[in-house]
């Protein structure tokens, strides 16, 4: 497939413009977006060597930047140390307040090498090119970027809208199956919470989206992001409507946590919490059973889920229970009302979890 010309979709946030461009083959033309869009005249490079050695030549054809800083590959490596070796190697190479962080790689990396750009010098330019779909319709767009602390996920952070986020979809050739499919659940969230018809066109196309052909998986990339960056435009700081993003991830967080973000993809953990959102709606007839149902057959044609049924509800309702506590309030849940529209409530029961915790399969 040819190189086209990028689409854009704005993040808007005060008076500032995040853009993101979106097109197959975009990295290619990296260096002359980043003229375009003004981007400082010294770049470095942040990556992981999984990408490297898989995309960097292709990107040092694309904009000639030499040597780049190499951060160890893992959500074990999403610290303060990392983050502490960004800044060495930016001092030694003498980088300035024009300077410009590029960040290639998955939401480990993004989120890392973007905390970094937030606190170096007080904050300098950020560029995210993403290379997994999970980061491409979603860890890269909205400013959200920080590393974990030993006791406990994303603890340490900043908001640090991008100068400009390239989204060239050609990088997923490369990305294993699991992590494809963890992504797509995301795009799922996005049909969900607000667009019917990318719904249907992923039930629809199914095969394709697998397949990861073009013409289908595109659009359906672009459609998120801008799902995302309109919610982000709305609301960067989460008071409100930022929280519709947080579909499915009440349970899929709890889930996460209780083993150890060991045993799930992050997608994966959501999909089990969108399944567990979608029976609590609709056992309260705020969604209609056939719309649970298509999301049901929509999850399980992606493929079998890590199995919860050793996990104890009992352990899953105390993470939840906890996280609220760190609202200072109650457990606000979002719920689907119909495929591509929510509402938050706060009046939900433990009877009604420890209900849908079951039937989604946990052990009692
Ligand atoms: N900032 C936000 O708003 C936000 C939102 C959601 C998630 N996140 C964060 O994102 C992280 C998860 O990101 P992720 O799912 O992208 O995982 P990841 O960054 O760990 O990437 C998964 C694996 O795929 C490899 N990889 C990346 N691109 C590849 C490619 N094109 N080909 C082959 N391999 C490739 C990576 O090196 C890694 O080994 C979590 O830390 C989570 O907290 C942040
Ligand atoms: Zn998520």
């Amino acid at each position: 497939m040819s190189i086209e010309t990028p689409v854009r979709v704005d993040v808007t946030v005060g008076s500032r413009l995040s853009p993101i461009l979106i097109g197959h083959g975009a990295s290619e033309q990296l260096a002359a977006l980043l003229d375009a869009h003004r981007v400082g005249s010294r770049r470095y490079i942040v990556s992981n060597p999984t990408i490297w050695r898989l995309h960097g030549e292709q990107l040092q054809r694309a904009i000639g930047i030499v040597q780049p800083i190499l951060l160890p590959d893992g959500e074990r490596y999403k610290t303060l140390a990392s983050v502490a070796r960004v800044y060495d190697a930016l001092i030694r190479a003498g980088a300035d307040r024009g300077s410009a962080i590029i960040a290639l790689g998955g939401g480990v990396l993004g989120d890392t090498a973007g905390f970094a750009a937030a606190t170096f010098l007080r904050g300098i330019s950020l560029v995210q090119v993403p290379t997994t779909l999970l980061a491409q319709v979603d860890s890269a767009i909205g400013g959200k970027v920080g590393v974990n602390h030993a006791l406990g996920k994303n603890l340490i952070g900043a908001f640090h809208q991008p100068a400009l986020v390239v989204v060239d979809p050609r990088f997923l050739s490369t990305l294993p199956r699991r992590e494809f499919r963890s992504g797509l659940y995301e795009v799922i969230k996005y049909g969900m919470i607000a667009s019917r018809d990318l719904f249907e066109r992923l039930a629809r196309q199914t095969k394709a989206v697998m397949a990861k052909e073009p013409a289908v998986l595109v659009p359906a990339i672009e459609e998120s992001c801008r799902i995302k960056a309109d919610v982000v435009s709305k609301d960067e700081r989460e008071s409100g409507l930022r929280r519709t993003l947080n579909y499915g991830h009440t349970v899929g967080h709890a889930l996460e946590a209780v083993t150890k973000y060991r045993r799930f993809r992050h997608g994966e953990a959501i999909a089990i919490g969108m399944l567990a959102a979608a029976d609590l709606a609709a056992a309260r007839g705020a969604l209609a059973g056939s719309d649970r149902e298509a999301l049901a057959s929509l999850i399980a044609a992606l493929g079998p889920l890590p199995s919860v049924a050793d996990l104890p509800i009992a352990d899953v309702l105390e993470v939840i229970h906890r996280d609220k506590k760190v609202v200072n309030g109650r457990l606000h849940f979002v719920i689907a009302i119909e495929i591509g529209a929510t509402m938050t409530i706060d009046d939900v029961t433990e009877d009604e979890l420890r209900g849908v915790l079951r039937r989604v399969g946990l052990r009692a």
